[in-house]
């Protein structure tokens, strides 16, 4: 089974959502309170996004002497929340299998070293394989419901992890904290990094589901994916 997948973001009027010129004193706070009003199991974010909560330490390149078979990995734990990471290449180290509350599970696929994995081992950080050079996100989706029970996913950025989801039609509903902030920076990363120039793809098309004034001047809008509507 699939589970029902909600992208959250925070995003200025004009799609971007890189916070740097926004001059915010705590931005944490804008995505965060409404993320939290959200019911999922999990949250998942890109290789990218999730730097930012991994290990700042690189440990040195070993080499194991064992080849560790390229086959899922649950963790035993006790979390029942979990935190994913697409990271198709193994770029995320682990002090430890959590981020906050949450259970770590790293998306892999079969590029990834032995050394990467026993690193994985030994941290107890679960690990899912998601392809063999290439990452099937619907198979993504279905191993994450079968191994871990994850009914419904917050999908929490960045641009380019929720353009994958988007262009693969896996995302059900998106709900945008839209910052009153014109950012103006061209080439900027903006919500959905689907697709370079106008091919084939159409856009993705939105029903509203709600909308609520917050914290003065934010919208939150809360969005339902519409397959097959045309405007
Ligand atoms: N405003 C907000 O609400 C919000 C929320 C989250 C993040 N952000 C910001 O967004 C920025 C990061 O966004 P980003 O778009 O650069 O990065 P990202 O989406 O966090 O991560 C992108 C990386 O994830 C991996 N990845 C994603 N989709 C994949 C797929 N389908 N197949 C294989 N690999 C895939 C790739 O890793 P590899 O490169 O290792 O192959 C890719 O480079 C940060 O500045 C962060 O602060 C903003």
């Amino acid at each position: 089974m699939k589970p029902y997948v909600i992208c959250h973001m925070l995003g200025s009027v004009d799609g971007k959502i890189k916070q740097d010129i926004w001059g915010f004193k705590d931005h944490h706070k804008y995505f965060e309170e409404p993320a939290a009003k959200i019911k999922a199991d999990a949250w998942l974010v890109g290789r990218v996004t999730m730097q930012e909560f991994s290990s700042k330490k690189i440990p040195a390149k070993k080499s194991v002497s064992i080849r560790i078979p390229k086959v899922d990995f649950v963790a035993k734990q006790p979390a029942k929340k979990f935190a994913v990471v697409i990271d198709p290449s193994g770029k995320c180290y682990w002090d430890t299998n959590m981020v906050s509350t949450e259970h770590v599970i790293e998306v892999l696929t079969e590029k990834v070293s032995s050394a990467y994995l026993a690193h994985l081992q030994e941290k107890n950080v679960s690990y899912i394989f998601g392809g063999q050079a290439e990452l099937d996100l619907k198979l993504v989706l279905e191993k994450l419901n079968k191994l871990f029970g994850i009914k419904t996913v917050r999908i929490d950025g960045g641009g380019h992890v929720n353009g994958s989801f988007l262009k693969a039609g896996l995302i059900d509903e998106f709900s945008l904290v839209l910052a009153p902030v014109a950012d103006g920076t061209i080439g900027a990363l903006s919500v959905f990094e689907a697709e370079k120039g106008y091919g084939k793809r159409k856009a993705t098309i939105f029903t509203l589901k709600s909308v609520k004034k917050i914290y003065d001047d934010f919208l939150w809008i809360r969005y339902i994916v519409a397959k097959g509507k045309k405007l």
